[in-house]
């Protein structure tokens, strides 16, 4: 899929202040600084269109653009970042939870893992809450930039194992990274061949 337009819409505290309109919506989820915001801005060939930071806790609000005025990307704050303090934390859970809970319009989301990383509790647990709420997820393994594609095929099938400890299959997966790229043209085309599914 190409994007066209890509264009800031609303942020919002408030899950009950997002935009209304029936518009599928795919949500970009994960821990504080996996790299979110730096994929939206990969994804939709933009430098800033999100804003992204090397200190983790940049995103605070749900975050709403427009993507080719057909559908909806969401950054997310992320969740899991421990230096801050547990009222903050506990206000980014609550916005997080509340979004994935009452959010309708939510067609597929994804969670990103760095691809550097073993698997951890937080993310294992998030994808738990996922699959027991019937939320449609894939994982985004991140920032493959940083490691040899061997390292990272190792990584990912320690993580495949994990995953199946809880999971009968793995999920949908794709590798990215915001610096060369890698990713952009699988991970918009399951985008593209969701939103055609939708229309049948
Ligand atoms: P929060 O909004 O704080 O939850 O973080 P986030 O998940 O949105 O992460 P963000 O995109 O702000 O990126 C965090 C840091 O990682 C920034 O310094 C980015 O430049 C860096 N980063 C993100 N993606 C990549 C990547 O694919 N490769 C490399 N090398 N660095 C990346
Ligand atoms: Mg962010």
């Amino acid at each position: 899929m190409k994007i066209n337009t890509a264009s800031f819409v609303i942020s919002n505290s408030h899950v009950n202040k997002c935009p209304s309109e029936k518009i599928a919506e795919y949500a970009f989820i994960g821990r504080s600084n996996v790299g979110k915001s730096s994929l939206i801005n990969m994804l939709t060939n933009h430098k800033s269109l999100a804003k992204t930071s090397n200190k983790p806790g940049k995103t605070q609000l749900i975050n709403h653009f427009m993507i080719n005025n057909e559908w909806f990307l969401v950054d997310l704050p992320g969740y899991g970042y421990a230096k801050v303090s547990k009222k903050t934390r506990n206000k980014f859970q609550g916005l997080i939870y509340d979004y994935f809970n009452k959010r309708l319009q939510l067609v597929c989301t994804f969670v990103l893992i760095d691809s550097r990383h073993d698997a951890q509790k937080i993310d294992l647990e998030f994808m738990q809450y996922l699959g027991e709420n019937a939320i449609p997820f894939c994982i985004i393994f991140t920032k493959s930039d940083k490691s040899s594609k061997t390292t990272i095929d190792k990584n990912i099938s320690r993580y495949k194992k994990s995953m199946l400890q809880y999971w009968e299959t793995m999920p949908t997966y794709f590798i990215s990274s915001a610096v060369d790229k890698n990713g952009k043209k699988e991970i918009l085309s399951f985008i593209k061949n969701v939103n055609n599914d939708l229309k049948k």
